[in-house]
């Protein structure tokens, strides 16, 4: 596994057919490609290879999130360590951060850590790595859709929580649906839990395009990863070599966007249905949204979350928040 890695937000239950396709992924594309504007959930990037692009993603000389987020964690460690205390037992959403998640446990001193992971395999090895590296810290890997309120196991029942939510990857879902993420992260963790969020910095618009569309293509090879998942898993004919990857900022909605953009008129077929596209007409994958001081703290009082602090890296691209549950009596 890479040195860096970040959460893949892919956290949902599989339901199979017959012919063992994935109804979910079926109904996203087959609803997506009908839209007007074509839109496929970001969340199917992450097969195997996509996962593996990921990772090699985070290394990428243009994409700064991971390392600046890392070096947060490596640096202010002592300035978070006493606002969170010790003892607590670290839920974390996703259990894919193999370095992050070390330098957090190394600068506080947890009671437990807990890996939430949709994929059984995936948290069995990461959970085993850090057991491996932290002897005498229960860990107490929990496989579940952390979409949904999660009972944690009994014996951390009198323990207070820190859920640990890195990556930005709150910055993938649109406001409403972080919102929900936000609420039911605080339902999991309980009345006296803390949370620790990593969120990405809106910053010039040169720097973010280039992490998302970076010089050696790895980016563009993520995205139209998913047209070859889709060709695959649900026997389409889609022609791969005809679509341009694009990242765009979107300034009303603060956020990139990648698309997938046809180059010529083509049609396809997916599931037995036909579709065609104009040239020039795109499919819609990512959101990525980035944030400011303000609007992260307004996404986390939406989401129940008082902010209590946050730091920065030092090139000010990305920053970690420190929320404790619940908000302040309603106004006025
Ligand atoms: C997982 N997530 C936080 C990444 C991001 O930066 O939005 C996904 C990604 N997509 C393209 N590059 C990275």
């Amino acid at each position: 596994m890479a040195a860096q890695t970040d959460i893949r937000p892919d956290m949902r239950m599989v339901d199979l057919d017959d012919d063992g396709v994935d109804r979910a992924f079926r109904a996203d594309v087959l609803e997506g490609l009908g839209a007007p504007q074509k839109a496929i959930p970001a969340r199917w990037f992450y097969d195997d290879e996509g996962s593996r692009l990921f990772e090699d993603i985070t290394q990428l000389p243009e994409y700064y999130p991971t390392r600046a987020e890392t070096e947060i964690l490596r640096e202010r460690g002592a300035d978070f360590a006493p606002l969170i205390g010790p003892g607590r037992a670290v839920v974390e959403f996703g259990s894919g951060s193999s370095l992050k998640t070390p330098l957090l446990l190394d600068a506080i001193r947890p009671g437990a850590y807990v890996p939430l992971d949709i994929a059984g395999d995936f948290l069995r090895e990461s959970s085993a790595a850090l057991a491996a590296k932290f002897p005498g810290l229960p860990v107490h890997p929990v496989e579940a859709d952390f979409t949904a309120k999660v009972t944690l196991p009994d014996e951390l029942h009198h323990m207070a929580k820190l859920g640990f939510f890195p990556g930005s990857t709150i910055g993938n879902m649109v406001p409403r649906a972080a919102v929900d993420l936000l609420r039911t992260m605080r339902m999991t963790l309980g009345g006296d839990a803390l949370l620790l969020i990593g969120v990405d910095l809106i910053k010039d618009i040169e720097v973010l395009t280039a992490a998302y569309d970076d010089a050696a293509g790895v980016t563009a090879a993520f995205n139209r990863n998913l047209l070859k998942r889709i060709n695959r898993e649900l026997g389409g004919d889609i022609p791969i070599a005809a679509f341009a990857h694009r990242a765009r900022w979107n300034d009303t909605y603060a956020r990139i966007e990648m698309h997938l953009e046809a180059r010529a008129e083509i049609a396809f077929t997916v599931a037995g249905r036909s579709f065609s596209m104009r040239a020039g007409e795109t499919i819609h994958t990512e959101n990525s949204h980035k944030f400011d001081l303000r609007s992260a703290n307004t996404l986390l009082l939406a989401g129940h979350w008082t902010p209590v602090e946050r730091w920065t890296d030092s090139q000010d691209r990305f920053s970690l928040i420190l929320a404790r549950a619940g908000v302040p009596r309603k106004a006025p």
